[in-house]
């Protein structure tokens, strides 16, 4: 027999949210799309399999440090909170924390709704004692929390190093507001990826077999699919590379041509070699991400690493205010 059925939360974003960044977004110089959009049904399916790649360090990493440190993290949490997964995705990785941690719900939240939604069906059945509140919600827009068993702790769990997508003063402002969601008595549980040589940042980010390369040209596919776009994708190119001064991951979809480009209504116009900015993936010191912590009303206890030291995990408390 299955568990209890899941509950189903939607407060996504209307739908002209999609259409009206991605327009605002053509329509600025530099051109940027935020990462949140990759996050189709067909991106999340392709984010599963960047996971799995050889030269995809980090969730291999993250997976190490919370495989050998379950026990001592549920130790620090302790039995019956409300464990909150900040883009839970696959909900793979809580699946290492749930039997130390026994938590009295599982409440994860992501922006891909197909996605979510079976991801948190598959957990349920597998965990039948569990109850699970999914939530479809962009949580660069808002936090709310729709349900809270009576008293219990609430742990944010924020894995994938999603975090480096925010630029640094960002970070902080959406760290104040997990920390606001999680009230005094509650805590964070964060991946993030650590600074390191280049060449391992440039080849997990150009992987050989192109799939982060197809999971970039999605946006375009989706913008085609949603939005009436005519983008041609064999016209633009996958670009990703350090930038050592800013210390983060860029992601780019280059231009091969001067070209235009019509989505609905409008149309775009793009120089040979011009890009639009799809993502941002900053890399921080422990101590660095520790200090943008601290200034969003964490107090660090614990930060762990992986055997190689490519990957942190930090354990934050939420102070009172
Ligand atoms: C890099 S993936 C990480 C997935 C998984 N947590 C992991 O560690 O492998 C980012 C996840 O966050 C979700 N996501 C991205 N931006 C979001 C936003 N603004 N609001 C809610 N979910 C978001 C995506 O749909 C995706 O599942």
């Amino acid at each position: 027999m299955s568990g209890p059925a899941v509950r189903f939360y939607d407060y996504f974003p209307p739908s002209d949210s999609f259409r009206l960044e991605v327009l605002e977004g053509l329509s600025s110089s530099p051109k940027r799309i935020a990462p949140k959009f990759f996050y189709d049904t067909r991106g999340s399916q392709l984010f599963e399999a960047i996971c799995s790649l050889p030269e995809y360090y980090l969730t291999r990493a993250e997976t190490e440090i919370l495989t050998v440190r379950a026990r001592e993290i549920s130790d620090l949490i302790g039995p019956g909170c409300l464990l909150i997964e900040l883009g839970s995705g696959g909900s793979h990785k809580v699946r290492l924390l749930l039997e130390a941690l026994q938590p009295a719900a599982y409440l994860p939240m992501d922006i891909s709704r197909d996605h979510l939604l079976r991801a948190a069906r598959r957990l349920s059945a597998e965990y039948p004692w569990l109850e699970v509140h999914a939530t479809c919600i962009d949580y660069s827009r808002k936090l709310d929390l729709p349900y809270c068993p009576n008293g219990a702790r609430k742990i944010a769990f924020f894995p994938g190093s999603s975090i480096g997508n925010f630029e640094p003063e960002d970070t902080v402002a959406f760290l104040r507001n997990v920390a606001q969601m999680l009230q005094a008595n509650g805590a964070l549980l964060i991946g993030v990826d650590l600074k390191k040589d280049a060449k391992i940042l440039h080849a997990a980010y150009n992987d050989s077999r192109g799939v982060t390369a197809q999971f970039n040209l999605n946006l375009l596919a989706r913008i085609n699919r949603e939005m009436e776009g005519r983008f041609i994708l064999d016209d633009f190119e996958h670009s990703a590379f350090y930038n050592e001064t800013q210390g983060r991951i860029e992601m780019h979809l280059t231009s091969h041509r001067q070209q235009t480009v019509q989505v609905g209504a409008q149309r775009f116009g793009f120089a040979r070699g011009e890009t639009v900015h799809t993502e941002n993936s900053y890399k921080y010191g422990l101590d660095e991400f520790q200090d943008l912590a601290r200034r969003a009303g964490f107090r660090p206890v614990r930060a762990w690493s992986d055997s190689q030291g490519l990957f942190s995990v930090h354990y934050l408390n939420a102070e009172s205010r």
